[in-house]
């Protein structure tokens, strides 16, 4: 199934990247699982899952510097998103964070560079330090994360907030609220949407109609909830994984062809939004 190459994805500015990455969060925490979480984002690379998602937030810098093992010696081939604390995001705050960012994860740049959530600081100065690290070379693009709609037109109101890259929420089979407006707005502005949670943190892999569909289509609950995604236009999922088995399992989501029949059965199970929702966050 390695075969199938992974589909990539257009960013506003042209650069493709694969609609299948990696997440980091929870990695960095505990120093005897280091060498098990480099293995596993080495292995992703190796399987084309070559972008990499993180933030100054996870494991307070330790997960960057877990990724900046794994990447060493291979920076070029991978595509790195990282997040600043919206505490940090002021004009001058920003720029600093992003360097420590920087710093920890042994590069000269990060490709994709969000705003972690929304805070007190104002859009537009935050706005004016990405595009400032834009011009010095540190970042390559910047983006947002959980942005509902309304921030999202507040963003694009600002100057240069429509440069935005792309904007990473909660998304997955058990929470679908973003298809009723925030999906289609941004597919019609070509703003990626990049899905977090997309297993929800392993809890709906258990769930039995997951199972039993999974089953049906000789694949595992996981793959199951990452092709559920990955048949939305403009969506890039980044699953994590510790462990070098599953993002091999994980890859293979791309290789699923799931039948119409099925994709009714799961809108059954996780019925679509039919009226407006806040954005859930985790
Ligand atoms: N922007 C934001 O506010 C935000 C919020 C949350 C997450 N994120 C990003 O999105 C990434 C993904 O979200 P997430 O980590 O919250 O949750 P997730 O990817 O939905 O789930 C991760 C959990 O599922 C397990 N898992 C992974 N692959 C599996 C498989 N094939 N079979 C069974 N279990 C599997 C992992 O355990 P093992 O490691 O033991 O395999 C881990 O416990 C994060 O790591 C982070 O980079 C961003």
């Amino acid at each position: 199934m390695q075969d199938d190459p992974i589909p990539t994805i257009s960013l506003p500015d042209g650069t493709e990247v694969p609609v299948i990455g990696q997440g980091t969060w929870n990695m960095g925490e505990n120093a005897s699982e280091a060498k098990r979480e480099i293995e596993s984002l080495r292995a992703g690379l190796d399987l084309g899952m070559v972008l990499i998602d993180t933030a100054e937030m996870y494991a307070e810098g330790g997960a960057e510097r877990i990724v900046g093992e794994a990447i060493r010696g291979r920076r070029d081939e991978v595509f790195l998103v990282s997040k600043v604390y919206p505490w940090n995001a002021s004009r001058t705050g920003t720029i600093e964070a992003c360097e420590s960012s920087l710093s920890r994860l042994g590069t000269d740049r990060i490709d994709l560079y969000l705003l972690h959530w929304r805070g007190d600081h104002p859009l537009a100065e935050t706005v004016e330090a990405f595009e400032t690290l834009k011009a010095s070379g540190k970042i390559r693009a910047w983006g947002v994360s959980n942005f509902d709609t309304d921030d999202m037109e507040e963003l694009l109101a600002v100057p240069a907030g429509k440069k935005v890259a792309a904007n990473q929420v909660l998304y997955n089979l058990s929470r679908r609220g973003i298809e009723f407006d925030l999906l289609p707005w941004c597919q019609s502005r070509n703003i990626p949407i990049m899905a977090y949670s997309p297993i929800e943190q392993g809890r709906i892999i258990r769930h039995p109609e997951i199972i039993r569909i999974a089953k049906a289509n000789q694949a595992t609950p996981a793959q199951l909830a990452l092709a559920f995604l990955l048949e939305r236009d403009g969506v890039i999922v980044i699953p994590k994984t510790s462990s070098a088995a599953r993002a091999a399992e994980n890859r293979d989501a791309v290789s699923l062809d799931i039948s119409d029949e099925d994709w009714a059965a799961l809108d059954a199970a996780f019925p679509p939004p039919s009226r407006k929702k806040p954005l859930e966050m985790l």
